[in-house]
């Protein structure tokens, strides 16, 4: 089958397919996700078996920012200023859920993952199509997110009926998630919008990030190439360390970035290209633990992870 008939610009294309209870890989900028409507179980399910993702790893409801968000979650005080601050943009709130939403979505569970995206192709869409979409990474699941269309079709390929193509993905890594669930708000993934912009527009205490994950499927081991990832603390180790390995013929791929956000920005793709390029392994430098530093730093630990609790 031909891949490219499967990607297109055309965001009424996209529509149609998603009412018709079709499963669509939409761009959003932070990566890119496979979209369903979100009031379709059918159609939320087929999203999981699509990634061969585990039932009880719940999903993320975008909503267009004309959508009433109150419909679907309940908002806490610090849950509505973050929406009104953050929103259209990569911040996802956990919030207890609404009758509104199924619990094919959430696993069960008694909340909900909201986001609004400020990708105007994802903004158009949902906006046309009147409801929200459900929308994982539309990566196989424990592999790297997909930044373009590309990454997509050559991960789930004709699996999905559509892939609306909104060029390369400006943020690079997935949303910051904050739950709002308590009067505690903690973030349970870090992302680009980082703990210190948190704790400013929130009046509560952030909660430290530490114990046991709020968020069911954050694995040890996630966001993972196919080949060996090794990490540094310094550029200079890196670069040693890659003359010994080429000093036994093995194929390195170097990653490092002097600035936090172009390493956001950057790492699914490399991540990939060394794939391609069939390198053994590959080398990346920690950057600080500072900002989306945080973020990056807890990709690359995730995707350097043996990969013991990944599904099969
Ligand atoms: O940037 C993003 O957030 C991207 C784009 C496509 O929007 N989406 C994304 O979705 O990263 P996904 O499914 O790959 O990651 C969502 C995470 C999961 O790890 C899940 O555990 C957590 O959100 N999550 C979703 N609903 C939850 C809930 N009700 N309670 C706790 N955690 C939840
Ligand atoms: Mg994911």
């Amino acid at each position: 089958m031909n891949s490219e008939a499967l990607i297109t610009t055309d965001i009424d294309l996209a529509v149609r397919a998603l009412a018709a209870d079709g499963v669509v890989a939409i761009p959003t900028e932070t990566v890119y996700g496979l979209a369903a409507r979100a009031t379709s179980d059918k159609a939320v399910r087929r999203v999981f078996d699509i990634k061969n993702r585990p039932y009880d790893h719940p999903l993320i409801v975008h909503l267009s920012p004309d959508a009433d968000v109150n419909l679907w979650g309940v908002f806490n005080k610090d849950a509505e200023a973050l929406a009104q601050t953050c929103w259209p943009g990569p911040l996802t709130i956990l919030v207890p859920r609404t009758t509104k939403v199924s619990d094919i979505i959430t696993g069960g569970r008694t909340s909900v993952a909201i986001r609004v995206p400020a990708h105007p192709m994802a903004q158009l869409l949902l906006s046309r199509l009147d409801d929200g979409v459900v929308a994982p990474s539309a990566n196989t699941f424990g592999h790297v997110s997909p930044t373009t269309a590309q990454h997509v079709v050559d991960d789930l390929g004709s699996l999905v009926d559509l892939i609306l193509d909104g060029g390369s993905c400006s943020v690079g890594i997935e949303s910051t998630i904050v739950d709002c669930t308590t009067d505690q708000p903690q973030i349970v993934r870090p992302g680009v919008i980082s703990h210190e912009e948190i704790q400013m527009i929130i009046s509560s205490p952030l909660a430290a990030a530490s114990g046991p994950s709020r968020a069911p499927g954050m694995l040890a081991s996630h966001y993972s190439p196919r080949i060996p990832v090794e990490l540094t603390d310094t550029f200079q180790e890196a670069e040693d360390l890659q003359k010994s390995y080429s000093q036994r013929n093995i194929r390195v791929a170097l990653i490092s970035y002097t600035e936090s956000a172009m390493y956001a920005l950057n790492l699914y793709r490399d991540l990939r290209q060394a794939e391609d390029d069939e390198c053994d392994r590959i080398i990346a430098v920690l950057p600080a633990p500072h900002g989306i530093g945080v973020a990056v730093r807890d990709r690359l630990i995730k995707a350097a992870a043996p990969k013991t609790n990944t599904a099969p």
